[in-house]
């Protein structure tokens, strides 16, 4: 078991890089399978999604190495079509794999995905756009068997789920003829994936807008991309600084992709200072409440940033309400900022944070990746010691957590079994 072991109460200062982005990084591993030749992926996050969608690779008869911030994915002669159970379910985001191997192989085989427990996560979506491209599919055993040859169609999604627009786009771009995918989820993470589709022979413009379209059947081969910084883990360190208070610098990250969450920390009371491929945030003073903090697609407040928002605004003068627009059960982390000394309260999708003077340490668990990362955003605010515990979780969105928060002077201590 992983534990965090964090001294709170000391002001963050100092830079750090922002890692390369999860979200975009996944389609884009599975998007490597499409290409007969070899990509290379740069400033790809040492994640365990991102190893998990490796040994799928491999599994799949595609040689895949690091080389430096780089994965190479050599997918000239993949031999196989499915994804074995133990790798579906250690990551949800592996159903990405689906419209790929399917474009690619003709066939493809998937058990039921697993990943964060953040209530129902249905892939009905991700099926209907499969099925529109001609793709047949059974569900049977808790499993899916697809086959049939792709050919272009118009997708109407009924929302912009992210995942189901990306299978959308990879399943297309080996369909015969034209697609487009209306209603598609807006995520600067389709961008980069249309981008890297794009590197490699691909034909997909719209990705940013809610129609993105597709000619399929370009003849696609090997290429080169650099994966975007993370948007969400800059997220999750501007959340500490404004809790620790101090003052940070994050290099790499685009700043127009965190306006929803910077407009709110400035009205809680911190500066924020963008610059291109920079963003630097003060925060001298106790924080203000703010106003209602309503989760939404793209360009809207992300739900990833919600729990570590939360977990900042929890030592705060005033109150401010949340409502959780995206998932069920994405409030796990609240019960363990209650031990800390936080007062809020929830009722179905909406959360209350009532804010107090002070937080306190205390015995926390990560129940998954963001309100993990939120409880250590708490822990470096409180005084005295927090021992957050289960932190597993957050090595599957965050390269080095607690490396990133040592370089801003933060105390904080990773044991390994108990041991550091
Ligand atoms: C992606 C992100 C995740 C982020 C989420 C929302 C990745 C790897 N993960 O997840 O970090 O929290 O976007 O920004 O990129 N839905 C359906 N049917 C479907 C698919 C989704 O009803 O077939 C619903 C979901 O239950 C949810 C909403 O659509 O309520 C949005 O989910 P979606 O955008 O698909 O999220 P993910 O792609 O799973």
């Amino acid at each position: 078991m992983t534990t965090y072991l964090v001294e709170g109460g000391y002001p963050l200062e100092g830079s750090v890089a922002i890692h390369g982005a999860k979200n975009s990084v996944l389609p884009m591993l599975a998007a490597c399978l499409l290409a007969p030749g070899e990509c290379v992926i740069r400033n790809c996050p040492r994640l365990s999604d991102v190893e998990a969608s490796l040994a799928i690779l491999r599994h799949l008869g595609c040689p895949a190495r690091r080389e430096g911030d780089a994965v190479v994915v050599d997918a000239s002669a993949p031999a196989a079509w499915d994804v074995p159970d133990a790798l579906m379910r250690e990551m949800r985001s592996s159903v990405i794999f689906l419209g790929a191997i399917l474009g690619r192989m003709g066939q493809a085989r998937l058990c039921a995905p697993g990943g964060c427990e953040l209530g129902p996560r249905p892939i009905d979506l991700h099926l209907a756009a499969i099925r529109a491209l001609g793709g047949e599919i059974a569900e049977e055993g808790g499993g899916l068997s697809c086959r049939g040859t792709l050919r272009g169609a118009d997708i109407v999604l009924s929302l912009p789920s992210v995942g189901a627009t990306e299978n959308a786009m990879l399943a297309a771009v080996c369909a015969r003829g034209e697609t487009t995918i209306t209603n598609a989820a807006r995520e600067p993470e389709i961008v980069d994936l249309q981008n890297f589709l794009t590197a490699l022979g691909a034909k997909v413009r719209g990705a940013g807008t809610p129609v993105i379209a597709v000619e399929g059947g370009a003849p696609l081969h090997g290429g080169e991309h650099t994966v975007m910084a993370d948007r969400i883990v800059a997220c999750t360190y501007l959340a500490a600084a404004a809790a620790a208070g101090g003052e940070v610098e994050l290099t790499g990250a685009d700043w127009r992709t965190l306006v929803p969450v910077t407009a709110v920390l400035t009205e809680a009371g911190c500066r924020v200072d963008s610059a291109p491929g920079r963003i630097a945030l003060a925060c001298r003073q106790p924080l203000r409440g703010v106003r209602p903090i309503r989760t939404a697609p793209y360009p809207g407040f992300p739900t990833d940033a919600q729990a570590p928002l939360m977990a900042a605004l929890c030592k705060s003068r005033g109150c401010t309400v949340f409502v959780e627009n995206m998932f069920d059960s994405r409030y796990r982390h609240v019960d363990e900022l209650r031990r800390m000394g936080a007062d809020v309260r929830t009722e179905g999708r909406v959360a209350v944070v009532y804010g107090v003077p002070r937080l306190h340490g205390a015995r926390v668990r990560a129940a998954d990746l963001r309100g993990g990362a939120a409880l250590a955003v708490a822990a470096l605010g409180a005084e005295g010691e927090t021992r957050l515990e289960d932190a597993g979780h957050i090595g599957r969105g965050y390269q080095s957590l607690d490396g990133d928060l040592r370089a801003l002077g933060a105390r904080i201590r990773r044991l390994e079994g108990g041991k550091s």
